[in-house]
């Protein structure tokens, strides 16, 4: 992404907290600031043990500030333990400290308070980071390349088990619980490809009775209700996933639908033959048909990074063998890492994406070489509007 102007100017705060982080490091003494970030990593561990506890919650529903001792007889764990972990996270600024085992909320604090929220710090600390602590093991026993089969990754080498991280995911109901409900929240306070994307490109020339959207691996449903919620019956909407049984009530607008992504797509054209066959045999087929078009548009929505690029031509060569040539569009709703100066956000999703499924987070250039050798022609790459937001690849079938 090509950060122009002035950050401060253009309210742009990620961009402006990177360049104070810039600034800081320079201000530093090297040889301070390495042992500490080495520090670092104990604060999702700690994070996860106080959702647990319900720390957050108890601190965000108390009216004032609240102490160690009252969040010890609220949650059952220990005063010191809890003074011990709240101290490290209001040292990276989660919470206040506000006095001596004294605590508060801040709106950081009630963001991750919140359930989609919390369901992610349980569901990454428990499974990815778990993970991500064997990685350097398996990547000195692997020989030091990025893996890229999901039967034979960082978390089937931590847990022993040639599941890929979906399958094993959908295997624990409470983590495929909390994984479900954080897919629902990962935008934040983010601008929706509804606020910038020119819909109308899309509702203009679809044809009614297609499928207007198809979200492929679209987790609960939450973009399509939020497109159904701002462009309501402009036509079809379709949500596929493979644990379309976990995601519990739906808007009725939407049609659920059971799929494995690494099989043939199932709305796609057909021909549809109105008149009887022919009572000649072997006569070249005659009768009167049409071809229904497949749908306007399908969408993958943090579907693509968690996969290597072999496995995501898998996937597209399914969707491509679907769309009708110059009618059907294909959306990847994806981070477009920067070429160079990635921002923490971009970087440490790309390794978590190798952690998680062998993915990876791809650069402009990289969803181009991944589209092309598929047989798509790029329309257009549209930025996230914000440092951290998704952006949008668009593409149609190579004619
Ligand atoms: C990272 S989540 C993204 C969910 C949603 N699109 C979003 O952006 O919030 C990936 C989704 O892909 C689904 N999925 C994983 N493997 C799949 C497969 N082989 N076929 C269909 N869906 C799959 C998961 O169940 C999950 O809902």
């Amino acid at each position: 992404m090509k950060m122009t102007g002035n950050p401060v100017e253009s309210g742009n705060i990620a961009a402006i907290i990177k360049q104070l982080g810039g600034l800081s490091s320079k201000l530093e003494l090297a040889n301070d600031q390495s042992p500490e970030s080495k520090l670092y990593s104990f604060i999702p561990i700690a994070s996860r043990i106080v959702v647990d506890l319900n720390l957050l919650e108890y601190i965000v529903n108390h009216d004032k500030a609240i102490t160690s001792e009252e969040l010890a007889s609220l949650s059952g764990g220990e005063a010191l333990l809890i003074t011990r972990l709240l101290r490290a996270l209001a040292s990276v600024n989660f919470l206040n400290q506000v006095g001596e085992e004294v605590w508060q909320a801040t709106p950081v604090t009630k963001a991750m308070a919140s359930e989609g929220i919390s369901a992610g710090i349980r569901v990454i600390g428990e499974m990815v980071a778990g993970a991500a602590s064997k990685a350097p093991k398996y990547l000195k026993e692997a020989g030091y390349s990025c893996p890229t089969d999901p039967h034979d990754g960082f978390m089937q080498y931590a847990l022993q088990t040639k599941l890929t991280s979906y399958q094993l995911f959908n295997s624990i109901p409470r983590v495929q619980k909390d994984f479900n409900n954080f897919m629902g929240n990962t935008l934040g306070a983010r601008k929706m490809w509804l606020d910038w994307y020119p819909i109308e490109e899309l509702l203009n020339g679809a044809v009614p009775d297609s499928a207007l959207l198809v979200d492929v691996g679209g987790g609960k449903g939450h973009d399509l209700v939020a497109f159904h919620k701002k462009y309501p019956n402009k036509g079809r909407l379709v949500l596929q996933d493979f644990a379309i049984d976990t995601i519990g009530d739906l808007d009725p607008a939407i049609e659920p639908m059971y799929y494995d992504f690494f099989a043939e797509q199932p709305v796609k054209g057909v021909l549809i033959f109105i008149s009887p066959p022919s009572p000649i045999p072997h006569l070249f087929d005659a009768r009167l048909c049409f071809n229904t078009l497949g749908a306007r548009a399908y969408y993958y929505h943090h579907i693509l990074h968690d996969w290597s690029d072999y496995k995501c031509l898998e996937i597209l060569k399914h969707v491509r063998d679907a769309m009708k040539p110059g009618y059907s569009k294909l959306f990847l709703h994806e981070m477009i890492i920067p070429e160079t100066g990635a921002s923490p956000i971009y970087a440490m999703l790309d390794i978590t994406m190798m952690c998680f499924n062998a993915g990876m987070e791809r650069t402009e250039r990289q969803w181009r070489a991944v589209l092309e050798t598929a047989g798509f022609e790029v329309v257009k790459v549209w930025p996230g509007p914000e440092v951290g937001s998704d952006g949008m690849v668009e593409a149609m079938v190579k004619e």
